[in-house]
């Protein structure tokens, strides 16, 4: 019933698996309030929707992809109250999605009026099941709505104040044949003629997810040496996570060669969801590369996150999720209690501590409630840690021992995790087991 769906280019490399890490940030691009949007069970509010704008702003993203706007009354609005109340930072780009229809793309531009730069994002699919089933057409008919959709952008672009970019996703990417999603870009770049001044992006979605990442990978090899205008062109990836590979796809893509990536925080999106822009921007900062977004408090924009989208961070989502810095285990706690006493005493900032990735104070979590959590698992390396940390209580090896003992069973036998009071009440004698 089921076979590989992807199609391979020729002559792939593969030399970039060689690169052990992504160097520098990429171009990002949030696209929370549209796809991010779209696949809410109850969408954004204008209100939310602006909250949730300026949060972007906020965490420094300088290219928004705010709505669909010929899609809803909601997302016409919403770019219409962005324009006119004037919220567009000068140095942030909103962009737009339209589809390749001549009465889409007009009122796309209507909804841009007044605006002072923007990204128009023009999309038609073009894989096999697609033209086949929906369209009914042949590969020249598709290629011709992409080139129609491309002419229009131009023509309206001229014919409007402001300075707009041009973006092409050939939709369902992953399931086309590449070389033709290639003639189809190429087609579109022959139409806007990219120059220094005036970048065109070409963005590869991974609409439904289909391949290992360094097959996905390959195709933006082949992407990256084979698009005209290759040096006036942004190539830009949209990962999804239907095979829960989206972060690697982003991460082997760029290595690839893309420049620039679409997604949205905590991988909201449709299906499984688009990529955690979090996690690779975490995963370049614990490598020592500076992601350009500020995750300096990541609890506070989970917090808004959840209250704007009704959506909730799952506890072991990398980097964001409640339990994801915690060790419950008596072994890790060991371990982790020894290498903050170490790290602690060390003249260098350089982080080196066991069990935890990266210094969880650097996104805004709290070593006391955050890293060592008591419960019957638990151990004397807890116990030392929680009573050191939460009430100065410095105590012998032998000691820690013994409170431990107790606080276990205590734990155990309630079958509850146990606070610092608790733990405190258990040694200093005043809790009473009833
Ligand atoms: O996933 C997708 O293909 C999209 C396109 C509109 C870029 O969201
Ligand atoms: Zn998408």
């Amino acid at each position: 019933k089921y076979e590989k769906g992807y199609f391979m280019p020729p002559n792939i490399s593969y030399d970039w698996v060689k690169k052990d890490s992504v160097e520098k940030a990429p171009i990002w691009c949030s696209v929370d309030l549209r796809d991010g949007n779209q696949a809410l069970i109850e969408p954004m509010s204008l209100e939310e929707k602006l909250e949730f704008f300026k949060l972007l702003v906020h965490i420094g993203f300088k290219q928004i992809e705010v709505g669909f706007p010929a899609a809803s009354e909601t997302e016409y609005e919403f770019v219409r109250a962005l324009i006119e109340r004037n919220m567009i930072p000068d140095d942030v780009t909103i962009q737009v999605l339209t589809q390749a229809r001549e009465h889409i793309i007009k009122k796309t531009f209507e909804a841009l009026e007044g605006a002072k730069s923007a990204v128009v994002h023009v999309y038609n699919s073009v894989s096999v099941a697609q033209r086949e089933q929906v369209f009914k057409k042949s590969k020249k008919e598709v290629k011709e709505i992409a080139i129609k959709g491309a002419k229009m952008l131009k023509k309206l672009a001229k014919e409007t104040e402001g300075n707009f970019q041009f973006e092409y996703s050939p939709e369902s990417f992953p399931g086309a044949e590449v070389d033709y999603a290639l003639e189809v870009c190429n087609a579109v770049l022959d139409i806007w003629k990219p120059t220094n001044n005036q970048k065109a992006i070409i963005n590869i979605p991974t609409t439904v997810e289909n391949a290992m990442p360094h097959v996905f990978a390959g195709q933006v090899e082949y992407m990256h040496k084979n698009l005209k205008y290759r040096e006036n062109v942004i190539l830009s990836l949209h990962p999804h996570n239907d095979r829960g590979c989206g972060i690697s796809d982003a991460e082997f893509g760029l290595l690839a060669g893309a420049d620039r990536l679409e997604g949205t925080l905590f991988g909201n999106g449709e299906r499984t969801g688009n990529l955690d822009i979090i996690t690779v921007a975490m995963n370049m900062f614990s490598h020592g590369v500076d992601p350009e977004l500020d995750f300096s408090n990541l609890p506070e924009i989970a917090q808004v996150y959840e209250r704007l989208t009704r959506m909730h961070v799952y506890e072991r989502q990398p980097y964001s999720g409640e339990l994801v810095f915690t060790a419950f285990s008596g072994s890790h706690q060991d371990a982790i209690a020894k290498g903050m006493a170490c790290h602690e005493a060390q003249a260098d900032d350089k982080w080196n501590v066991p069990y935890l990735p990266i210094d969880p104070k650097d996104i805004g979590r709290a070593y006391d409630s955050d890293v060592i959590r008591f419960n019957s698992q638990s151990g004397k390396g807890g116990v030392g840690y929680i009573l050191k940390n939460s009430y100065g209580i410095v105590m012998p090896d032998k000691m820690k021992e013994e409170v431990s003992y107790l606080a276990k069973s205590v734990s155990d036998k309630e079958h509850k995790e146990l606070t610092p009071q608790w733990i405190y009440e258990i040694f200093t004698d005043e809790y009473v087991d009833v």
